[in-house]
């Protein structure tokens, strides 16, 4: 496995929200390069491993970084286990905007993930709510998450848990901010606007992942990372009640870590 130019130029240790880990690297690629790293020895180490996947732009060059080293033999993902955070609520599996859509074109239609050990939420099942109980119950029985990878929206949010969300939260039905109706925009292929609500697994739920990484890049997400690591642990920025967990590590390039005490 390469383990090259992937090196922090920079950790923080004080004036955080702490414990937490920060990591700053000179660019988005060595940070892609560094949570695959985690990701491929966490799967030597038990090839059964449990994980927890994000979509957006962010995680798009570490599903790369996977397809690749599948495609050079360096790495097997056939006894692991997903759970993706969200789905828009209305949007079947098979809609190209879904992020289960997301997630085939992304990773596991170019890699041997069994399609038996995938889970994502139906964001157009009969009864969310069930949905929902449901997600938590298969997150148990499959021993909980190993290892969660999180992007963080521009207003703080994680998954789909929006500033407002309580750290006792569950997986729900939640409705999405303005804030988040217009960054998501973009990356509709289909609709032309981003459904009004969504399913998400709640704080509490992430928060019960073993280990967890948080990957910011580019300043668009500089003050969101500011307010997670240096600001209030409050609700108004649900990625500051990562702070409360014992094993959260935060990398980031140097645009995302900008405002940030050095
Ligand atoms: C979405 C997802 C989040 C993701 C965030 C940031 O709203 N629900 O899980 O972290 O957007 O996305 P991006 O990486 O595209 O900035």
């Amino acid at each position: 496995m390469r383990n090259t130019a992937m090196k922090p130029v920079r950790s923080l240790e004080s004036k955080l929200n702490l414990p937490a880990n920060v990591h700053i690297f000179a660019n988005s690629q060595d940070v892609a390069g560094a949570v695959s790293n985690r990701i491929f020895s966490q799967i030597k180490r038990k090839p059964a491993s449990v994980l927890g996947l994000a979509t957006g732009e962010t995680p798009r060059p570490i599903y790369a970084a996977m397809r690749a080293a599948y495609h050079r033999q360096d790495a097997s993902f056939s006894h692991v286990t997903t759970f993706n955070l969200d789905e828009y609520a209305g949007l079947s599996n098979d809609h190209p905007d879904s992020f289960a859509a997301y997630m085939r074109r992304e990773l596991f239609a170019h890699t041997d993930f069994q399609a038996e050990r995938i889970n994502l939420l139906k964001g157009d099942a009969e009864n969310l709510h069930m949905e929902a109980g449901a997600y938590e119950n298969a997150i148990k029985a499959a021993g909980g998450i190993d290892l969660q990878l999180l992007g963080i929206g521009l207003n703080g949010h994680i998954g789909f848990n929006e500033p407002g969300s309580t750290a006792d939260s569950r997986t729900r039905t939640v409705r999405l901010s303005e804030a988040t109706l217009t960054a998501n925009l973009p990356s509709m292929t289909a609709l032309s606007a981003v459904p009004s609500q969504a399913i998400t697994m709640g704080i509490a739920s992430i928060l019960e992942a073993k280990e967890i990484l948080i990957i910011a890049i580019g300043s668009r997400k500089a003050r969101a990372c500011l307010r997670a690591l240096q600001g209030q642990q409050d609700l108004s920025c649900p990625a500051s009640l990562l702070a409360t967990h014992a094993n959260v590590t935060w990398l980031l390039d140097e645009d995302a870590s900008e405002f940030l005490d050095r």
